[in-house]
């Protein structure tokens, strides 16, 4: 197995403010954690100390031959108190980006990846459609301060995990469990992200700090029905539908589809300068839940592992709104970095091999963090990292990916060294497969 990637492709690692700085930020999370909502007990402030550490950890990305970096700005940072801006925490982050540029390592901004001050909380967040305006305060003071050194932002992550997880799973904060609030907060997410799109826009270009990319970072999945039935079928297309395509439509184009609502004057447009798009998975259908088919790979979260989604879901995008595609995130749990090379390997090679404008690949993540619900039981990172040490220490998929760079792709050579002999775990049977996986399923 190789593969040749593009000329000018760009692989890059992302990650994100609150699963990576450490200390008490004052965010949703913080507060979620410090009440022990965490599955594994762990609390958010630990994390990887990368507040402290952001140099050790630039100067490792660079020695991995890593030049694109995704990062995210700590809103409850950089404004503890609602109109209040820490000139510290501006100072810290333009320290961190002028140092990135110095090391060559380009920059794209998230200005929000799933947390924000109490404060905010405490008035309804993204709730409430009134609160838009203070997300985009938040967004004009960072451009105000950081804006000419980076020109690639990103406004919102993933609006409808957030959403769902967060209104009606109920399993991260706010935890709420309304389907109705759930669609209320993606319209004012819809909104929040048109305006920043517009805003980032006006700020920089005012300034004089030259070109701008802006999109948001969606999240993608393949929803397959479970069975021929027409109830699985139906069920696939409304959650196909309700989780990614109808948010997807309207943050691109300003265009809305029931239940998605203009609820300000969102005018038709053009609101993403590329696609950037996060994808790890596939679910299989069964009435109105997720359920695993017998032999199918999955990593240690129990996530369905099916590469060919990536390039499904870069089509149903790029069919919505045709401009370059950047991979956002993608990559897996995998605790004792057993497959990963594995996966990132049969990825990539599809996006070698799609005719689609695929610019960037940023893989997820650069090193072991605070996952969320997870905690630091689930590993993601090309890194490890030992929590009560602060030790770094690349893993061999670590090594994969710095060679992949280097290469361009990877070569018979690589295989043999990382990805050969990995295996998945299969789901329901107790066994392990060697052998890739492709459109029709891993085959043994
Ligand atoms: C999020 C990350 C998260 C990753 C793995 C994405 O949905 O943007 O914050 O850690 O998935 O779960």
């Amino acid at each position: 197995m190789n593969f040749s990637l593009k000329k000018d492709f760009r692989l890059g690692v992302a990650t994100a403010s609150t699963q990576i700085e450490g200390g008490d930020a004052g965010s949703n999370w913080n507060a979620f954690s410090a009440e022990g909502k965490i599955k594994d007990g762990s609390d958010v402030s630990r994390a990887t100390q990368h507040y402290r550490l952001f140099r050790e950890d630039a100067d490792l990305l660079a020695s991995l031959n890593i030049r694109d970096y995704r990062m995210s700005l700590e809103w409850a940072r950089i404004e503890p108190k609602e109109g209040v801006f820490s000139d510290d925490a501006l100072l810290h982050y333009r320290e961190e980006l002028s140092y990135l540029n110095s090391l060559g390592i380009t920059p794209l901004i998230t200005f929000y990846h799933f947390s924000h001050p109490l404060w905010f909380e405490a008035k309804g967040s993204f709730a409430k459609r009134e609160n838009i305006g203070f997300y985009l305060r938040f967004i004009e003071r960072c451009l105000a301060r950081l804006g000419d050194l980076c020109s690639d932002y990103i406004t919102l992550n993933e609006p409808n995990v957030f959403a769902s997880m967060g209104y009606l799973s109920g399993e991260w904060p706010p935890e709420e469990t309304s389907f109705f609030t759930m669609i209320r907060v993606m319209n004012v997410f819809i909104e929040a992200h048109i305006s920043a799109y517009s805003l980032i826009h006006r700020v920089r270009s005012e300034a004089g700090f030259g070109a701008s990319h802006v999109s948001f970072a969606h999240s993608m999945r393949v929803f397959t029905p479970f069975r021929k039935s027409i109830v699985d079928r139906l069920s696939a297309s409304l959650q196909r539908f309700l989780f990614q395509d109808g948010l997807a439509r309207a943050c691109f184009t300003g265009q809305f589809r029931f239940p998605f609502r203009n609820l300000g004057h969102v005018k038709r447009g053009q609101y993403a300068d590329f696609i950037a798009l996060n994808y790890y998975s596939q679910s299989h259908v069964r009435l109105w839940r997720g359920t695993l088919p017998p032999r199918t790979p999955v990593n240690d979260l129990n996530w369905e592992i099916y590469p060919p989604g990536l390039i499904e879901c870069c089509e149903r995008c790029f069919a919505m709104m045709p401009v370059p595609i950047r991979i956002s995130e993608n990559g897996t749990c995998d605790n004792d970095d057993r497959f990963r090379a594995r996966y990132i390997a049969e990825h990539l090679e599809l996006v070698s091999k799609s005719a689609l404008p695929i610019s960037h690949y940023y893989h997820w993540c650069f090193i072991d963090n605070f996952e969320w619900k997870e905690g630091e039981s689930a590993r993601f990172g090309l890194v490890h990292c030992d929590y009560e040490t602060q030790v770094r220490t690349v893993k061999q998929s670590g090594h994969f990916y710095a060679d992949l760079i280097r290469h361009g792709g990877m070569n018979d050579d690589m295989y043999r060294q990382y990805v050969a002999g990995q295996t998945y775990k299969l789901a329901n049977s107790g066994k392990e497969s060697i052998n890739r996986v492709d459109a029709a399923g891993v085959k043994n």
